[in-house]
């Protein structure tokens, strides 16, 4: 048995959560492998939203295991709060939820660095979540950082407090007031209410259940372009988003990676600071963040929004192994007249088609133009339904990735999901 992959191809919120929520019942175990409360999942069913942001999507189906791999960055805070969230609306997950041991622990601290860092980068800011993501992986791999597995043995105060004191030295030569008490004190409580729950040592677990042919699907949180090794950096997030991040963040060979499900929309979105070479800062530009209720799940900050970027597809796509496509969103572009994509870019009087090394805002976009379609897509149940300009477009992302589309997305419920091939 092997695992298979749902991953985002853009710069995050490409709609991975509802997709997740959609296929958990081909599954038997969902497992998150990298990222941590920077992410913001969104799931609508039976008119209720729900937004996730450390916890796998598969949680709302019965008796589903959701696994919290050793790759992700914990905040015990923001997960406490979202068990009790998901609780309310009948989540049962104190048997469904498992955490890995190995997973890192986000301190306080940790988000108030951050805010240092990005404070220090006056014009060059990256646009952080500020949920301390960075400066927690960063002290895993500085070989300091605490393990939500610590929270059981004795000397984990110890520990906590070596650290936060390394952290202290850091403030003081940037003159930070890092101060964090009543966060401090929040997050003891939640480490509290989190002994409560299930640790595993989730790769012994993971391929135990692989062995067992029990079927697993992997959830990645950002996107491929926000990978730290290969995405616009430094605008990018401090983890491997890409399918490779499944075989370190859950413990998993990379022959036991499946089918490698690939998530875009139709067109493109960003939050944050970064190069976005397809980004319209005009009527259409609007239209795509009104139509498509662009404003970030974690942070609400509007998100910057353009035509879908066929060469940061391809790049993606290669990056990661795609096997199948998943296009969302495509009910955002009914109305258009006419749709673009860009196949290539400019720079200093050259054409190119393929990533450069440096992806600058210098970097202007070549379109193809597609014919648009008026009507509303929001009820279509299957490809026949919908009209001939979208299923046009769908071949022709086809053809241009050489990557078939196995589902399309039009709207944000559970039950707008139309299986195509
Ligand atoms: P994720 O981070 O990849 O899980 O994506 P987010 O949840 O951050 O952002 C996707 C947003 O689009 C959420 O508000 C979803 O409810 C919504 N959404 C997902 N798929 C569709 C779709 O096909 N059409 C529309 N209109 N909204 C969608
Ligand atoms: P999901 O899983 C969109 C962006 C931030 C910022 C950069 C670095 O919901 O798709 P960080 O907090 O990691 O230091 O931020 O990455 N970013 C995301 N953008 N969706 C996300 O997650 C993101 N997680 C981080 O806006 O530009
Ligand atoms: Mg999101």
């Amino acid at each position: 048995m092997k695992i298979d992959v749902l991953l985002g191809l853009q710069w995050g919120d490409e709609g991975k959560g509802k997709i997740v929520d959609v296929l958990t019942p081909k599954y038997e175990i969902i497992a998150r492998f990298q990222g941590g409360p920077n992410a913001g999942h969104t799931l609508e069913f039976n008119n209720i939203k729900h937004v996730l942001h450390t916890i796998p999507s598969g949680i709302f189906h019965e008796d589903k295991m959701n696994i919290i791999g050793n790759g992700v960055v914990i905040d015990p805070v923001i997960l406490m709060n979202e068990i009790i969230e998901a609780e309310k609306v009948g989540a049962n997950l104190r048997s469904n939820l498992y955490i890995s041991r190995k997973a890192q622990l986000i301190m306080p601290s940790h988000r108030m660095l951050d805010k240092a860092y990005e404070e220090q980068k006056a014009d060059n800011k990256i646009g952080s979540t500020l949920k301390g993501i960075g400066p927690a992986y960063t002290d895993k791999t500085a070989r300091i950082a605490i393990r939500i597995g610590d929270i059981f043995l004795d000397d984990f105060i110890l520990k906590y407090n070596s650290t936060k004191t390394h952290h202290n030295k850091i403030f003081k030569g940037y003159e930070f007031d890092g101060n964090n008490d009543d966060y401090e004190q929040k997050w003891f409580k939640a480490i509290e209410f989190l002994k409560e729950f299930q640790f595993i040592d989730s790769e012994k677990f993971i391929n135990e259940a692989l062995n067992e042919k029990r079927s697993i699907l992997a959830e990645g949180a950002q996107g491929t372009l926000l990978d730290i090794d290969f995405g616009s950096y430094p605008f990018v997030t401090s983890s491997n988003t890409t399918s490779s991040g499944v075989c370190t963040g859950l413990g998993v060979s990379p022959h036991k990676i499946g089918a490698v499900l690939g998530i875009c929309k139709a067109y493109c979105t960003r939050v944050g600071s970064g190069p976005f070479p397809t980004e319209l800062h005009d009527e259409d530009g609007q239209t795509l963040r009104d139509n498509g209720n662009e404003y970030g799940s974690t942070t609400g900050r509007p998100r910057r929004c353009g035509w879908l970027d066929m060469v940061a597809l391809k790049y993606s796509i290669m990056l990661n192994g795609v096997t199948k496509l998943i296009i969302t969103k495509a009910d955002v572009l009914s109305g258009f007249d006419t749709i673009k994509v860009a196949v290539g870019y400019k720079i200093n009087g050259e054409v190119i088609d393929y990533m450069p090394y440096e992806m600058t805002d210098k970097l202007e976009p070549i379109y193809e133009e597609l014919p648009g379609w008026k009507s509303d897509i929001t009820n279509c149940k299957k490809i026949e339904d919908l009209p001939v300009e979208l299923r046009n477009y769908i071949k022709y992302l086809e053809v241009q990735t050489g990557v078939k589309v196995k589902y399309l997305s039009v709207g944000p419920d559970r039950t707008q999901t139309i299986k195509i091939k």
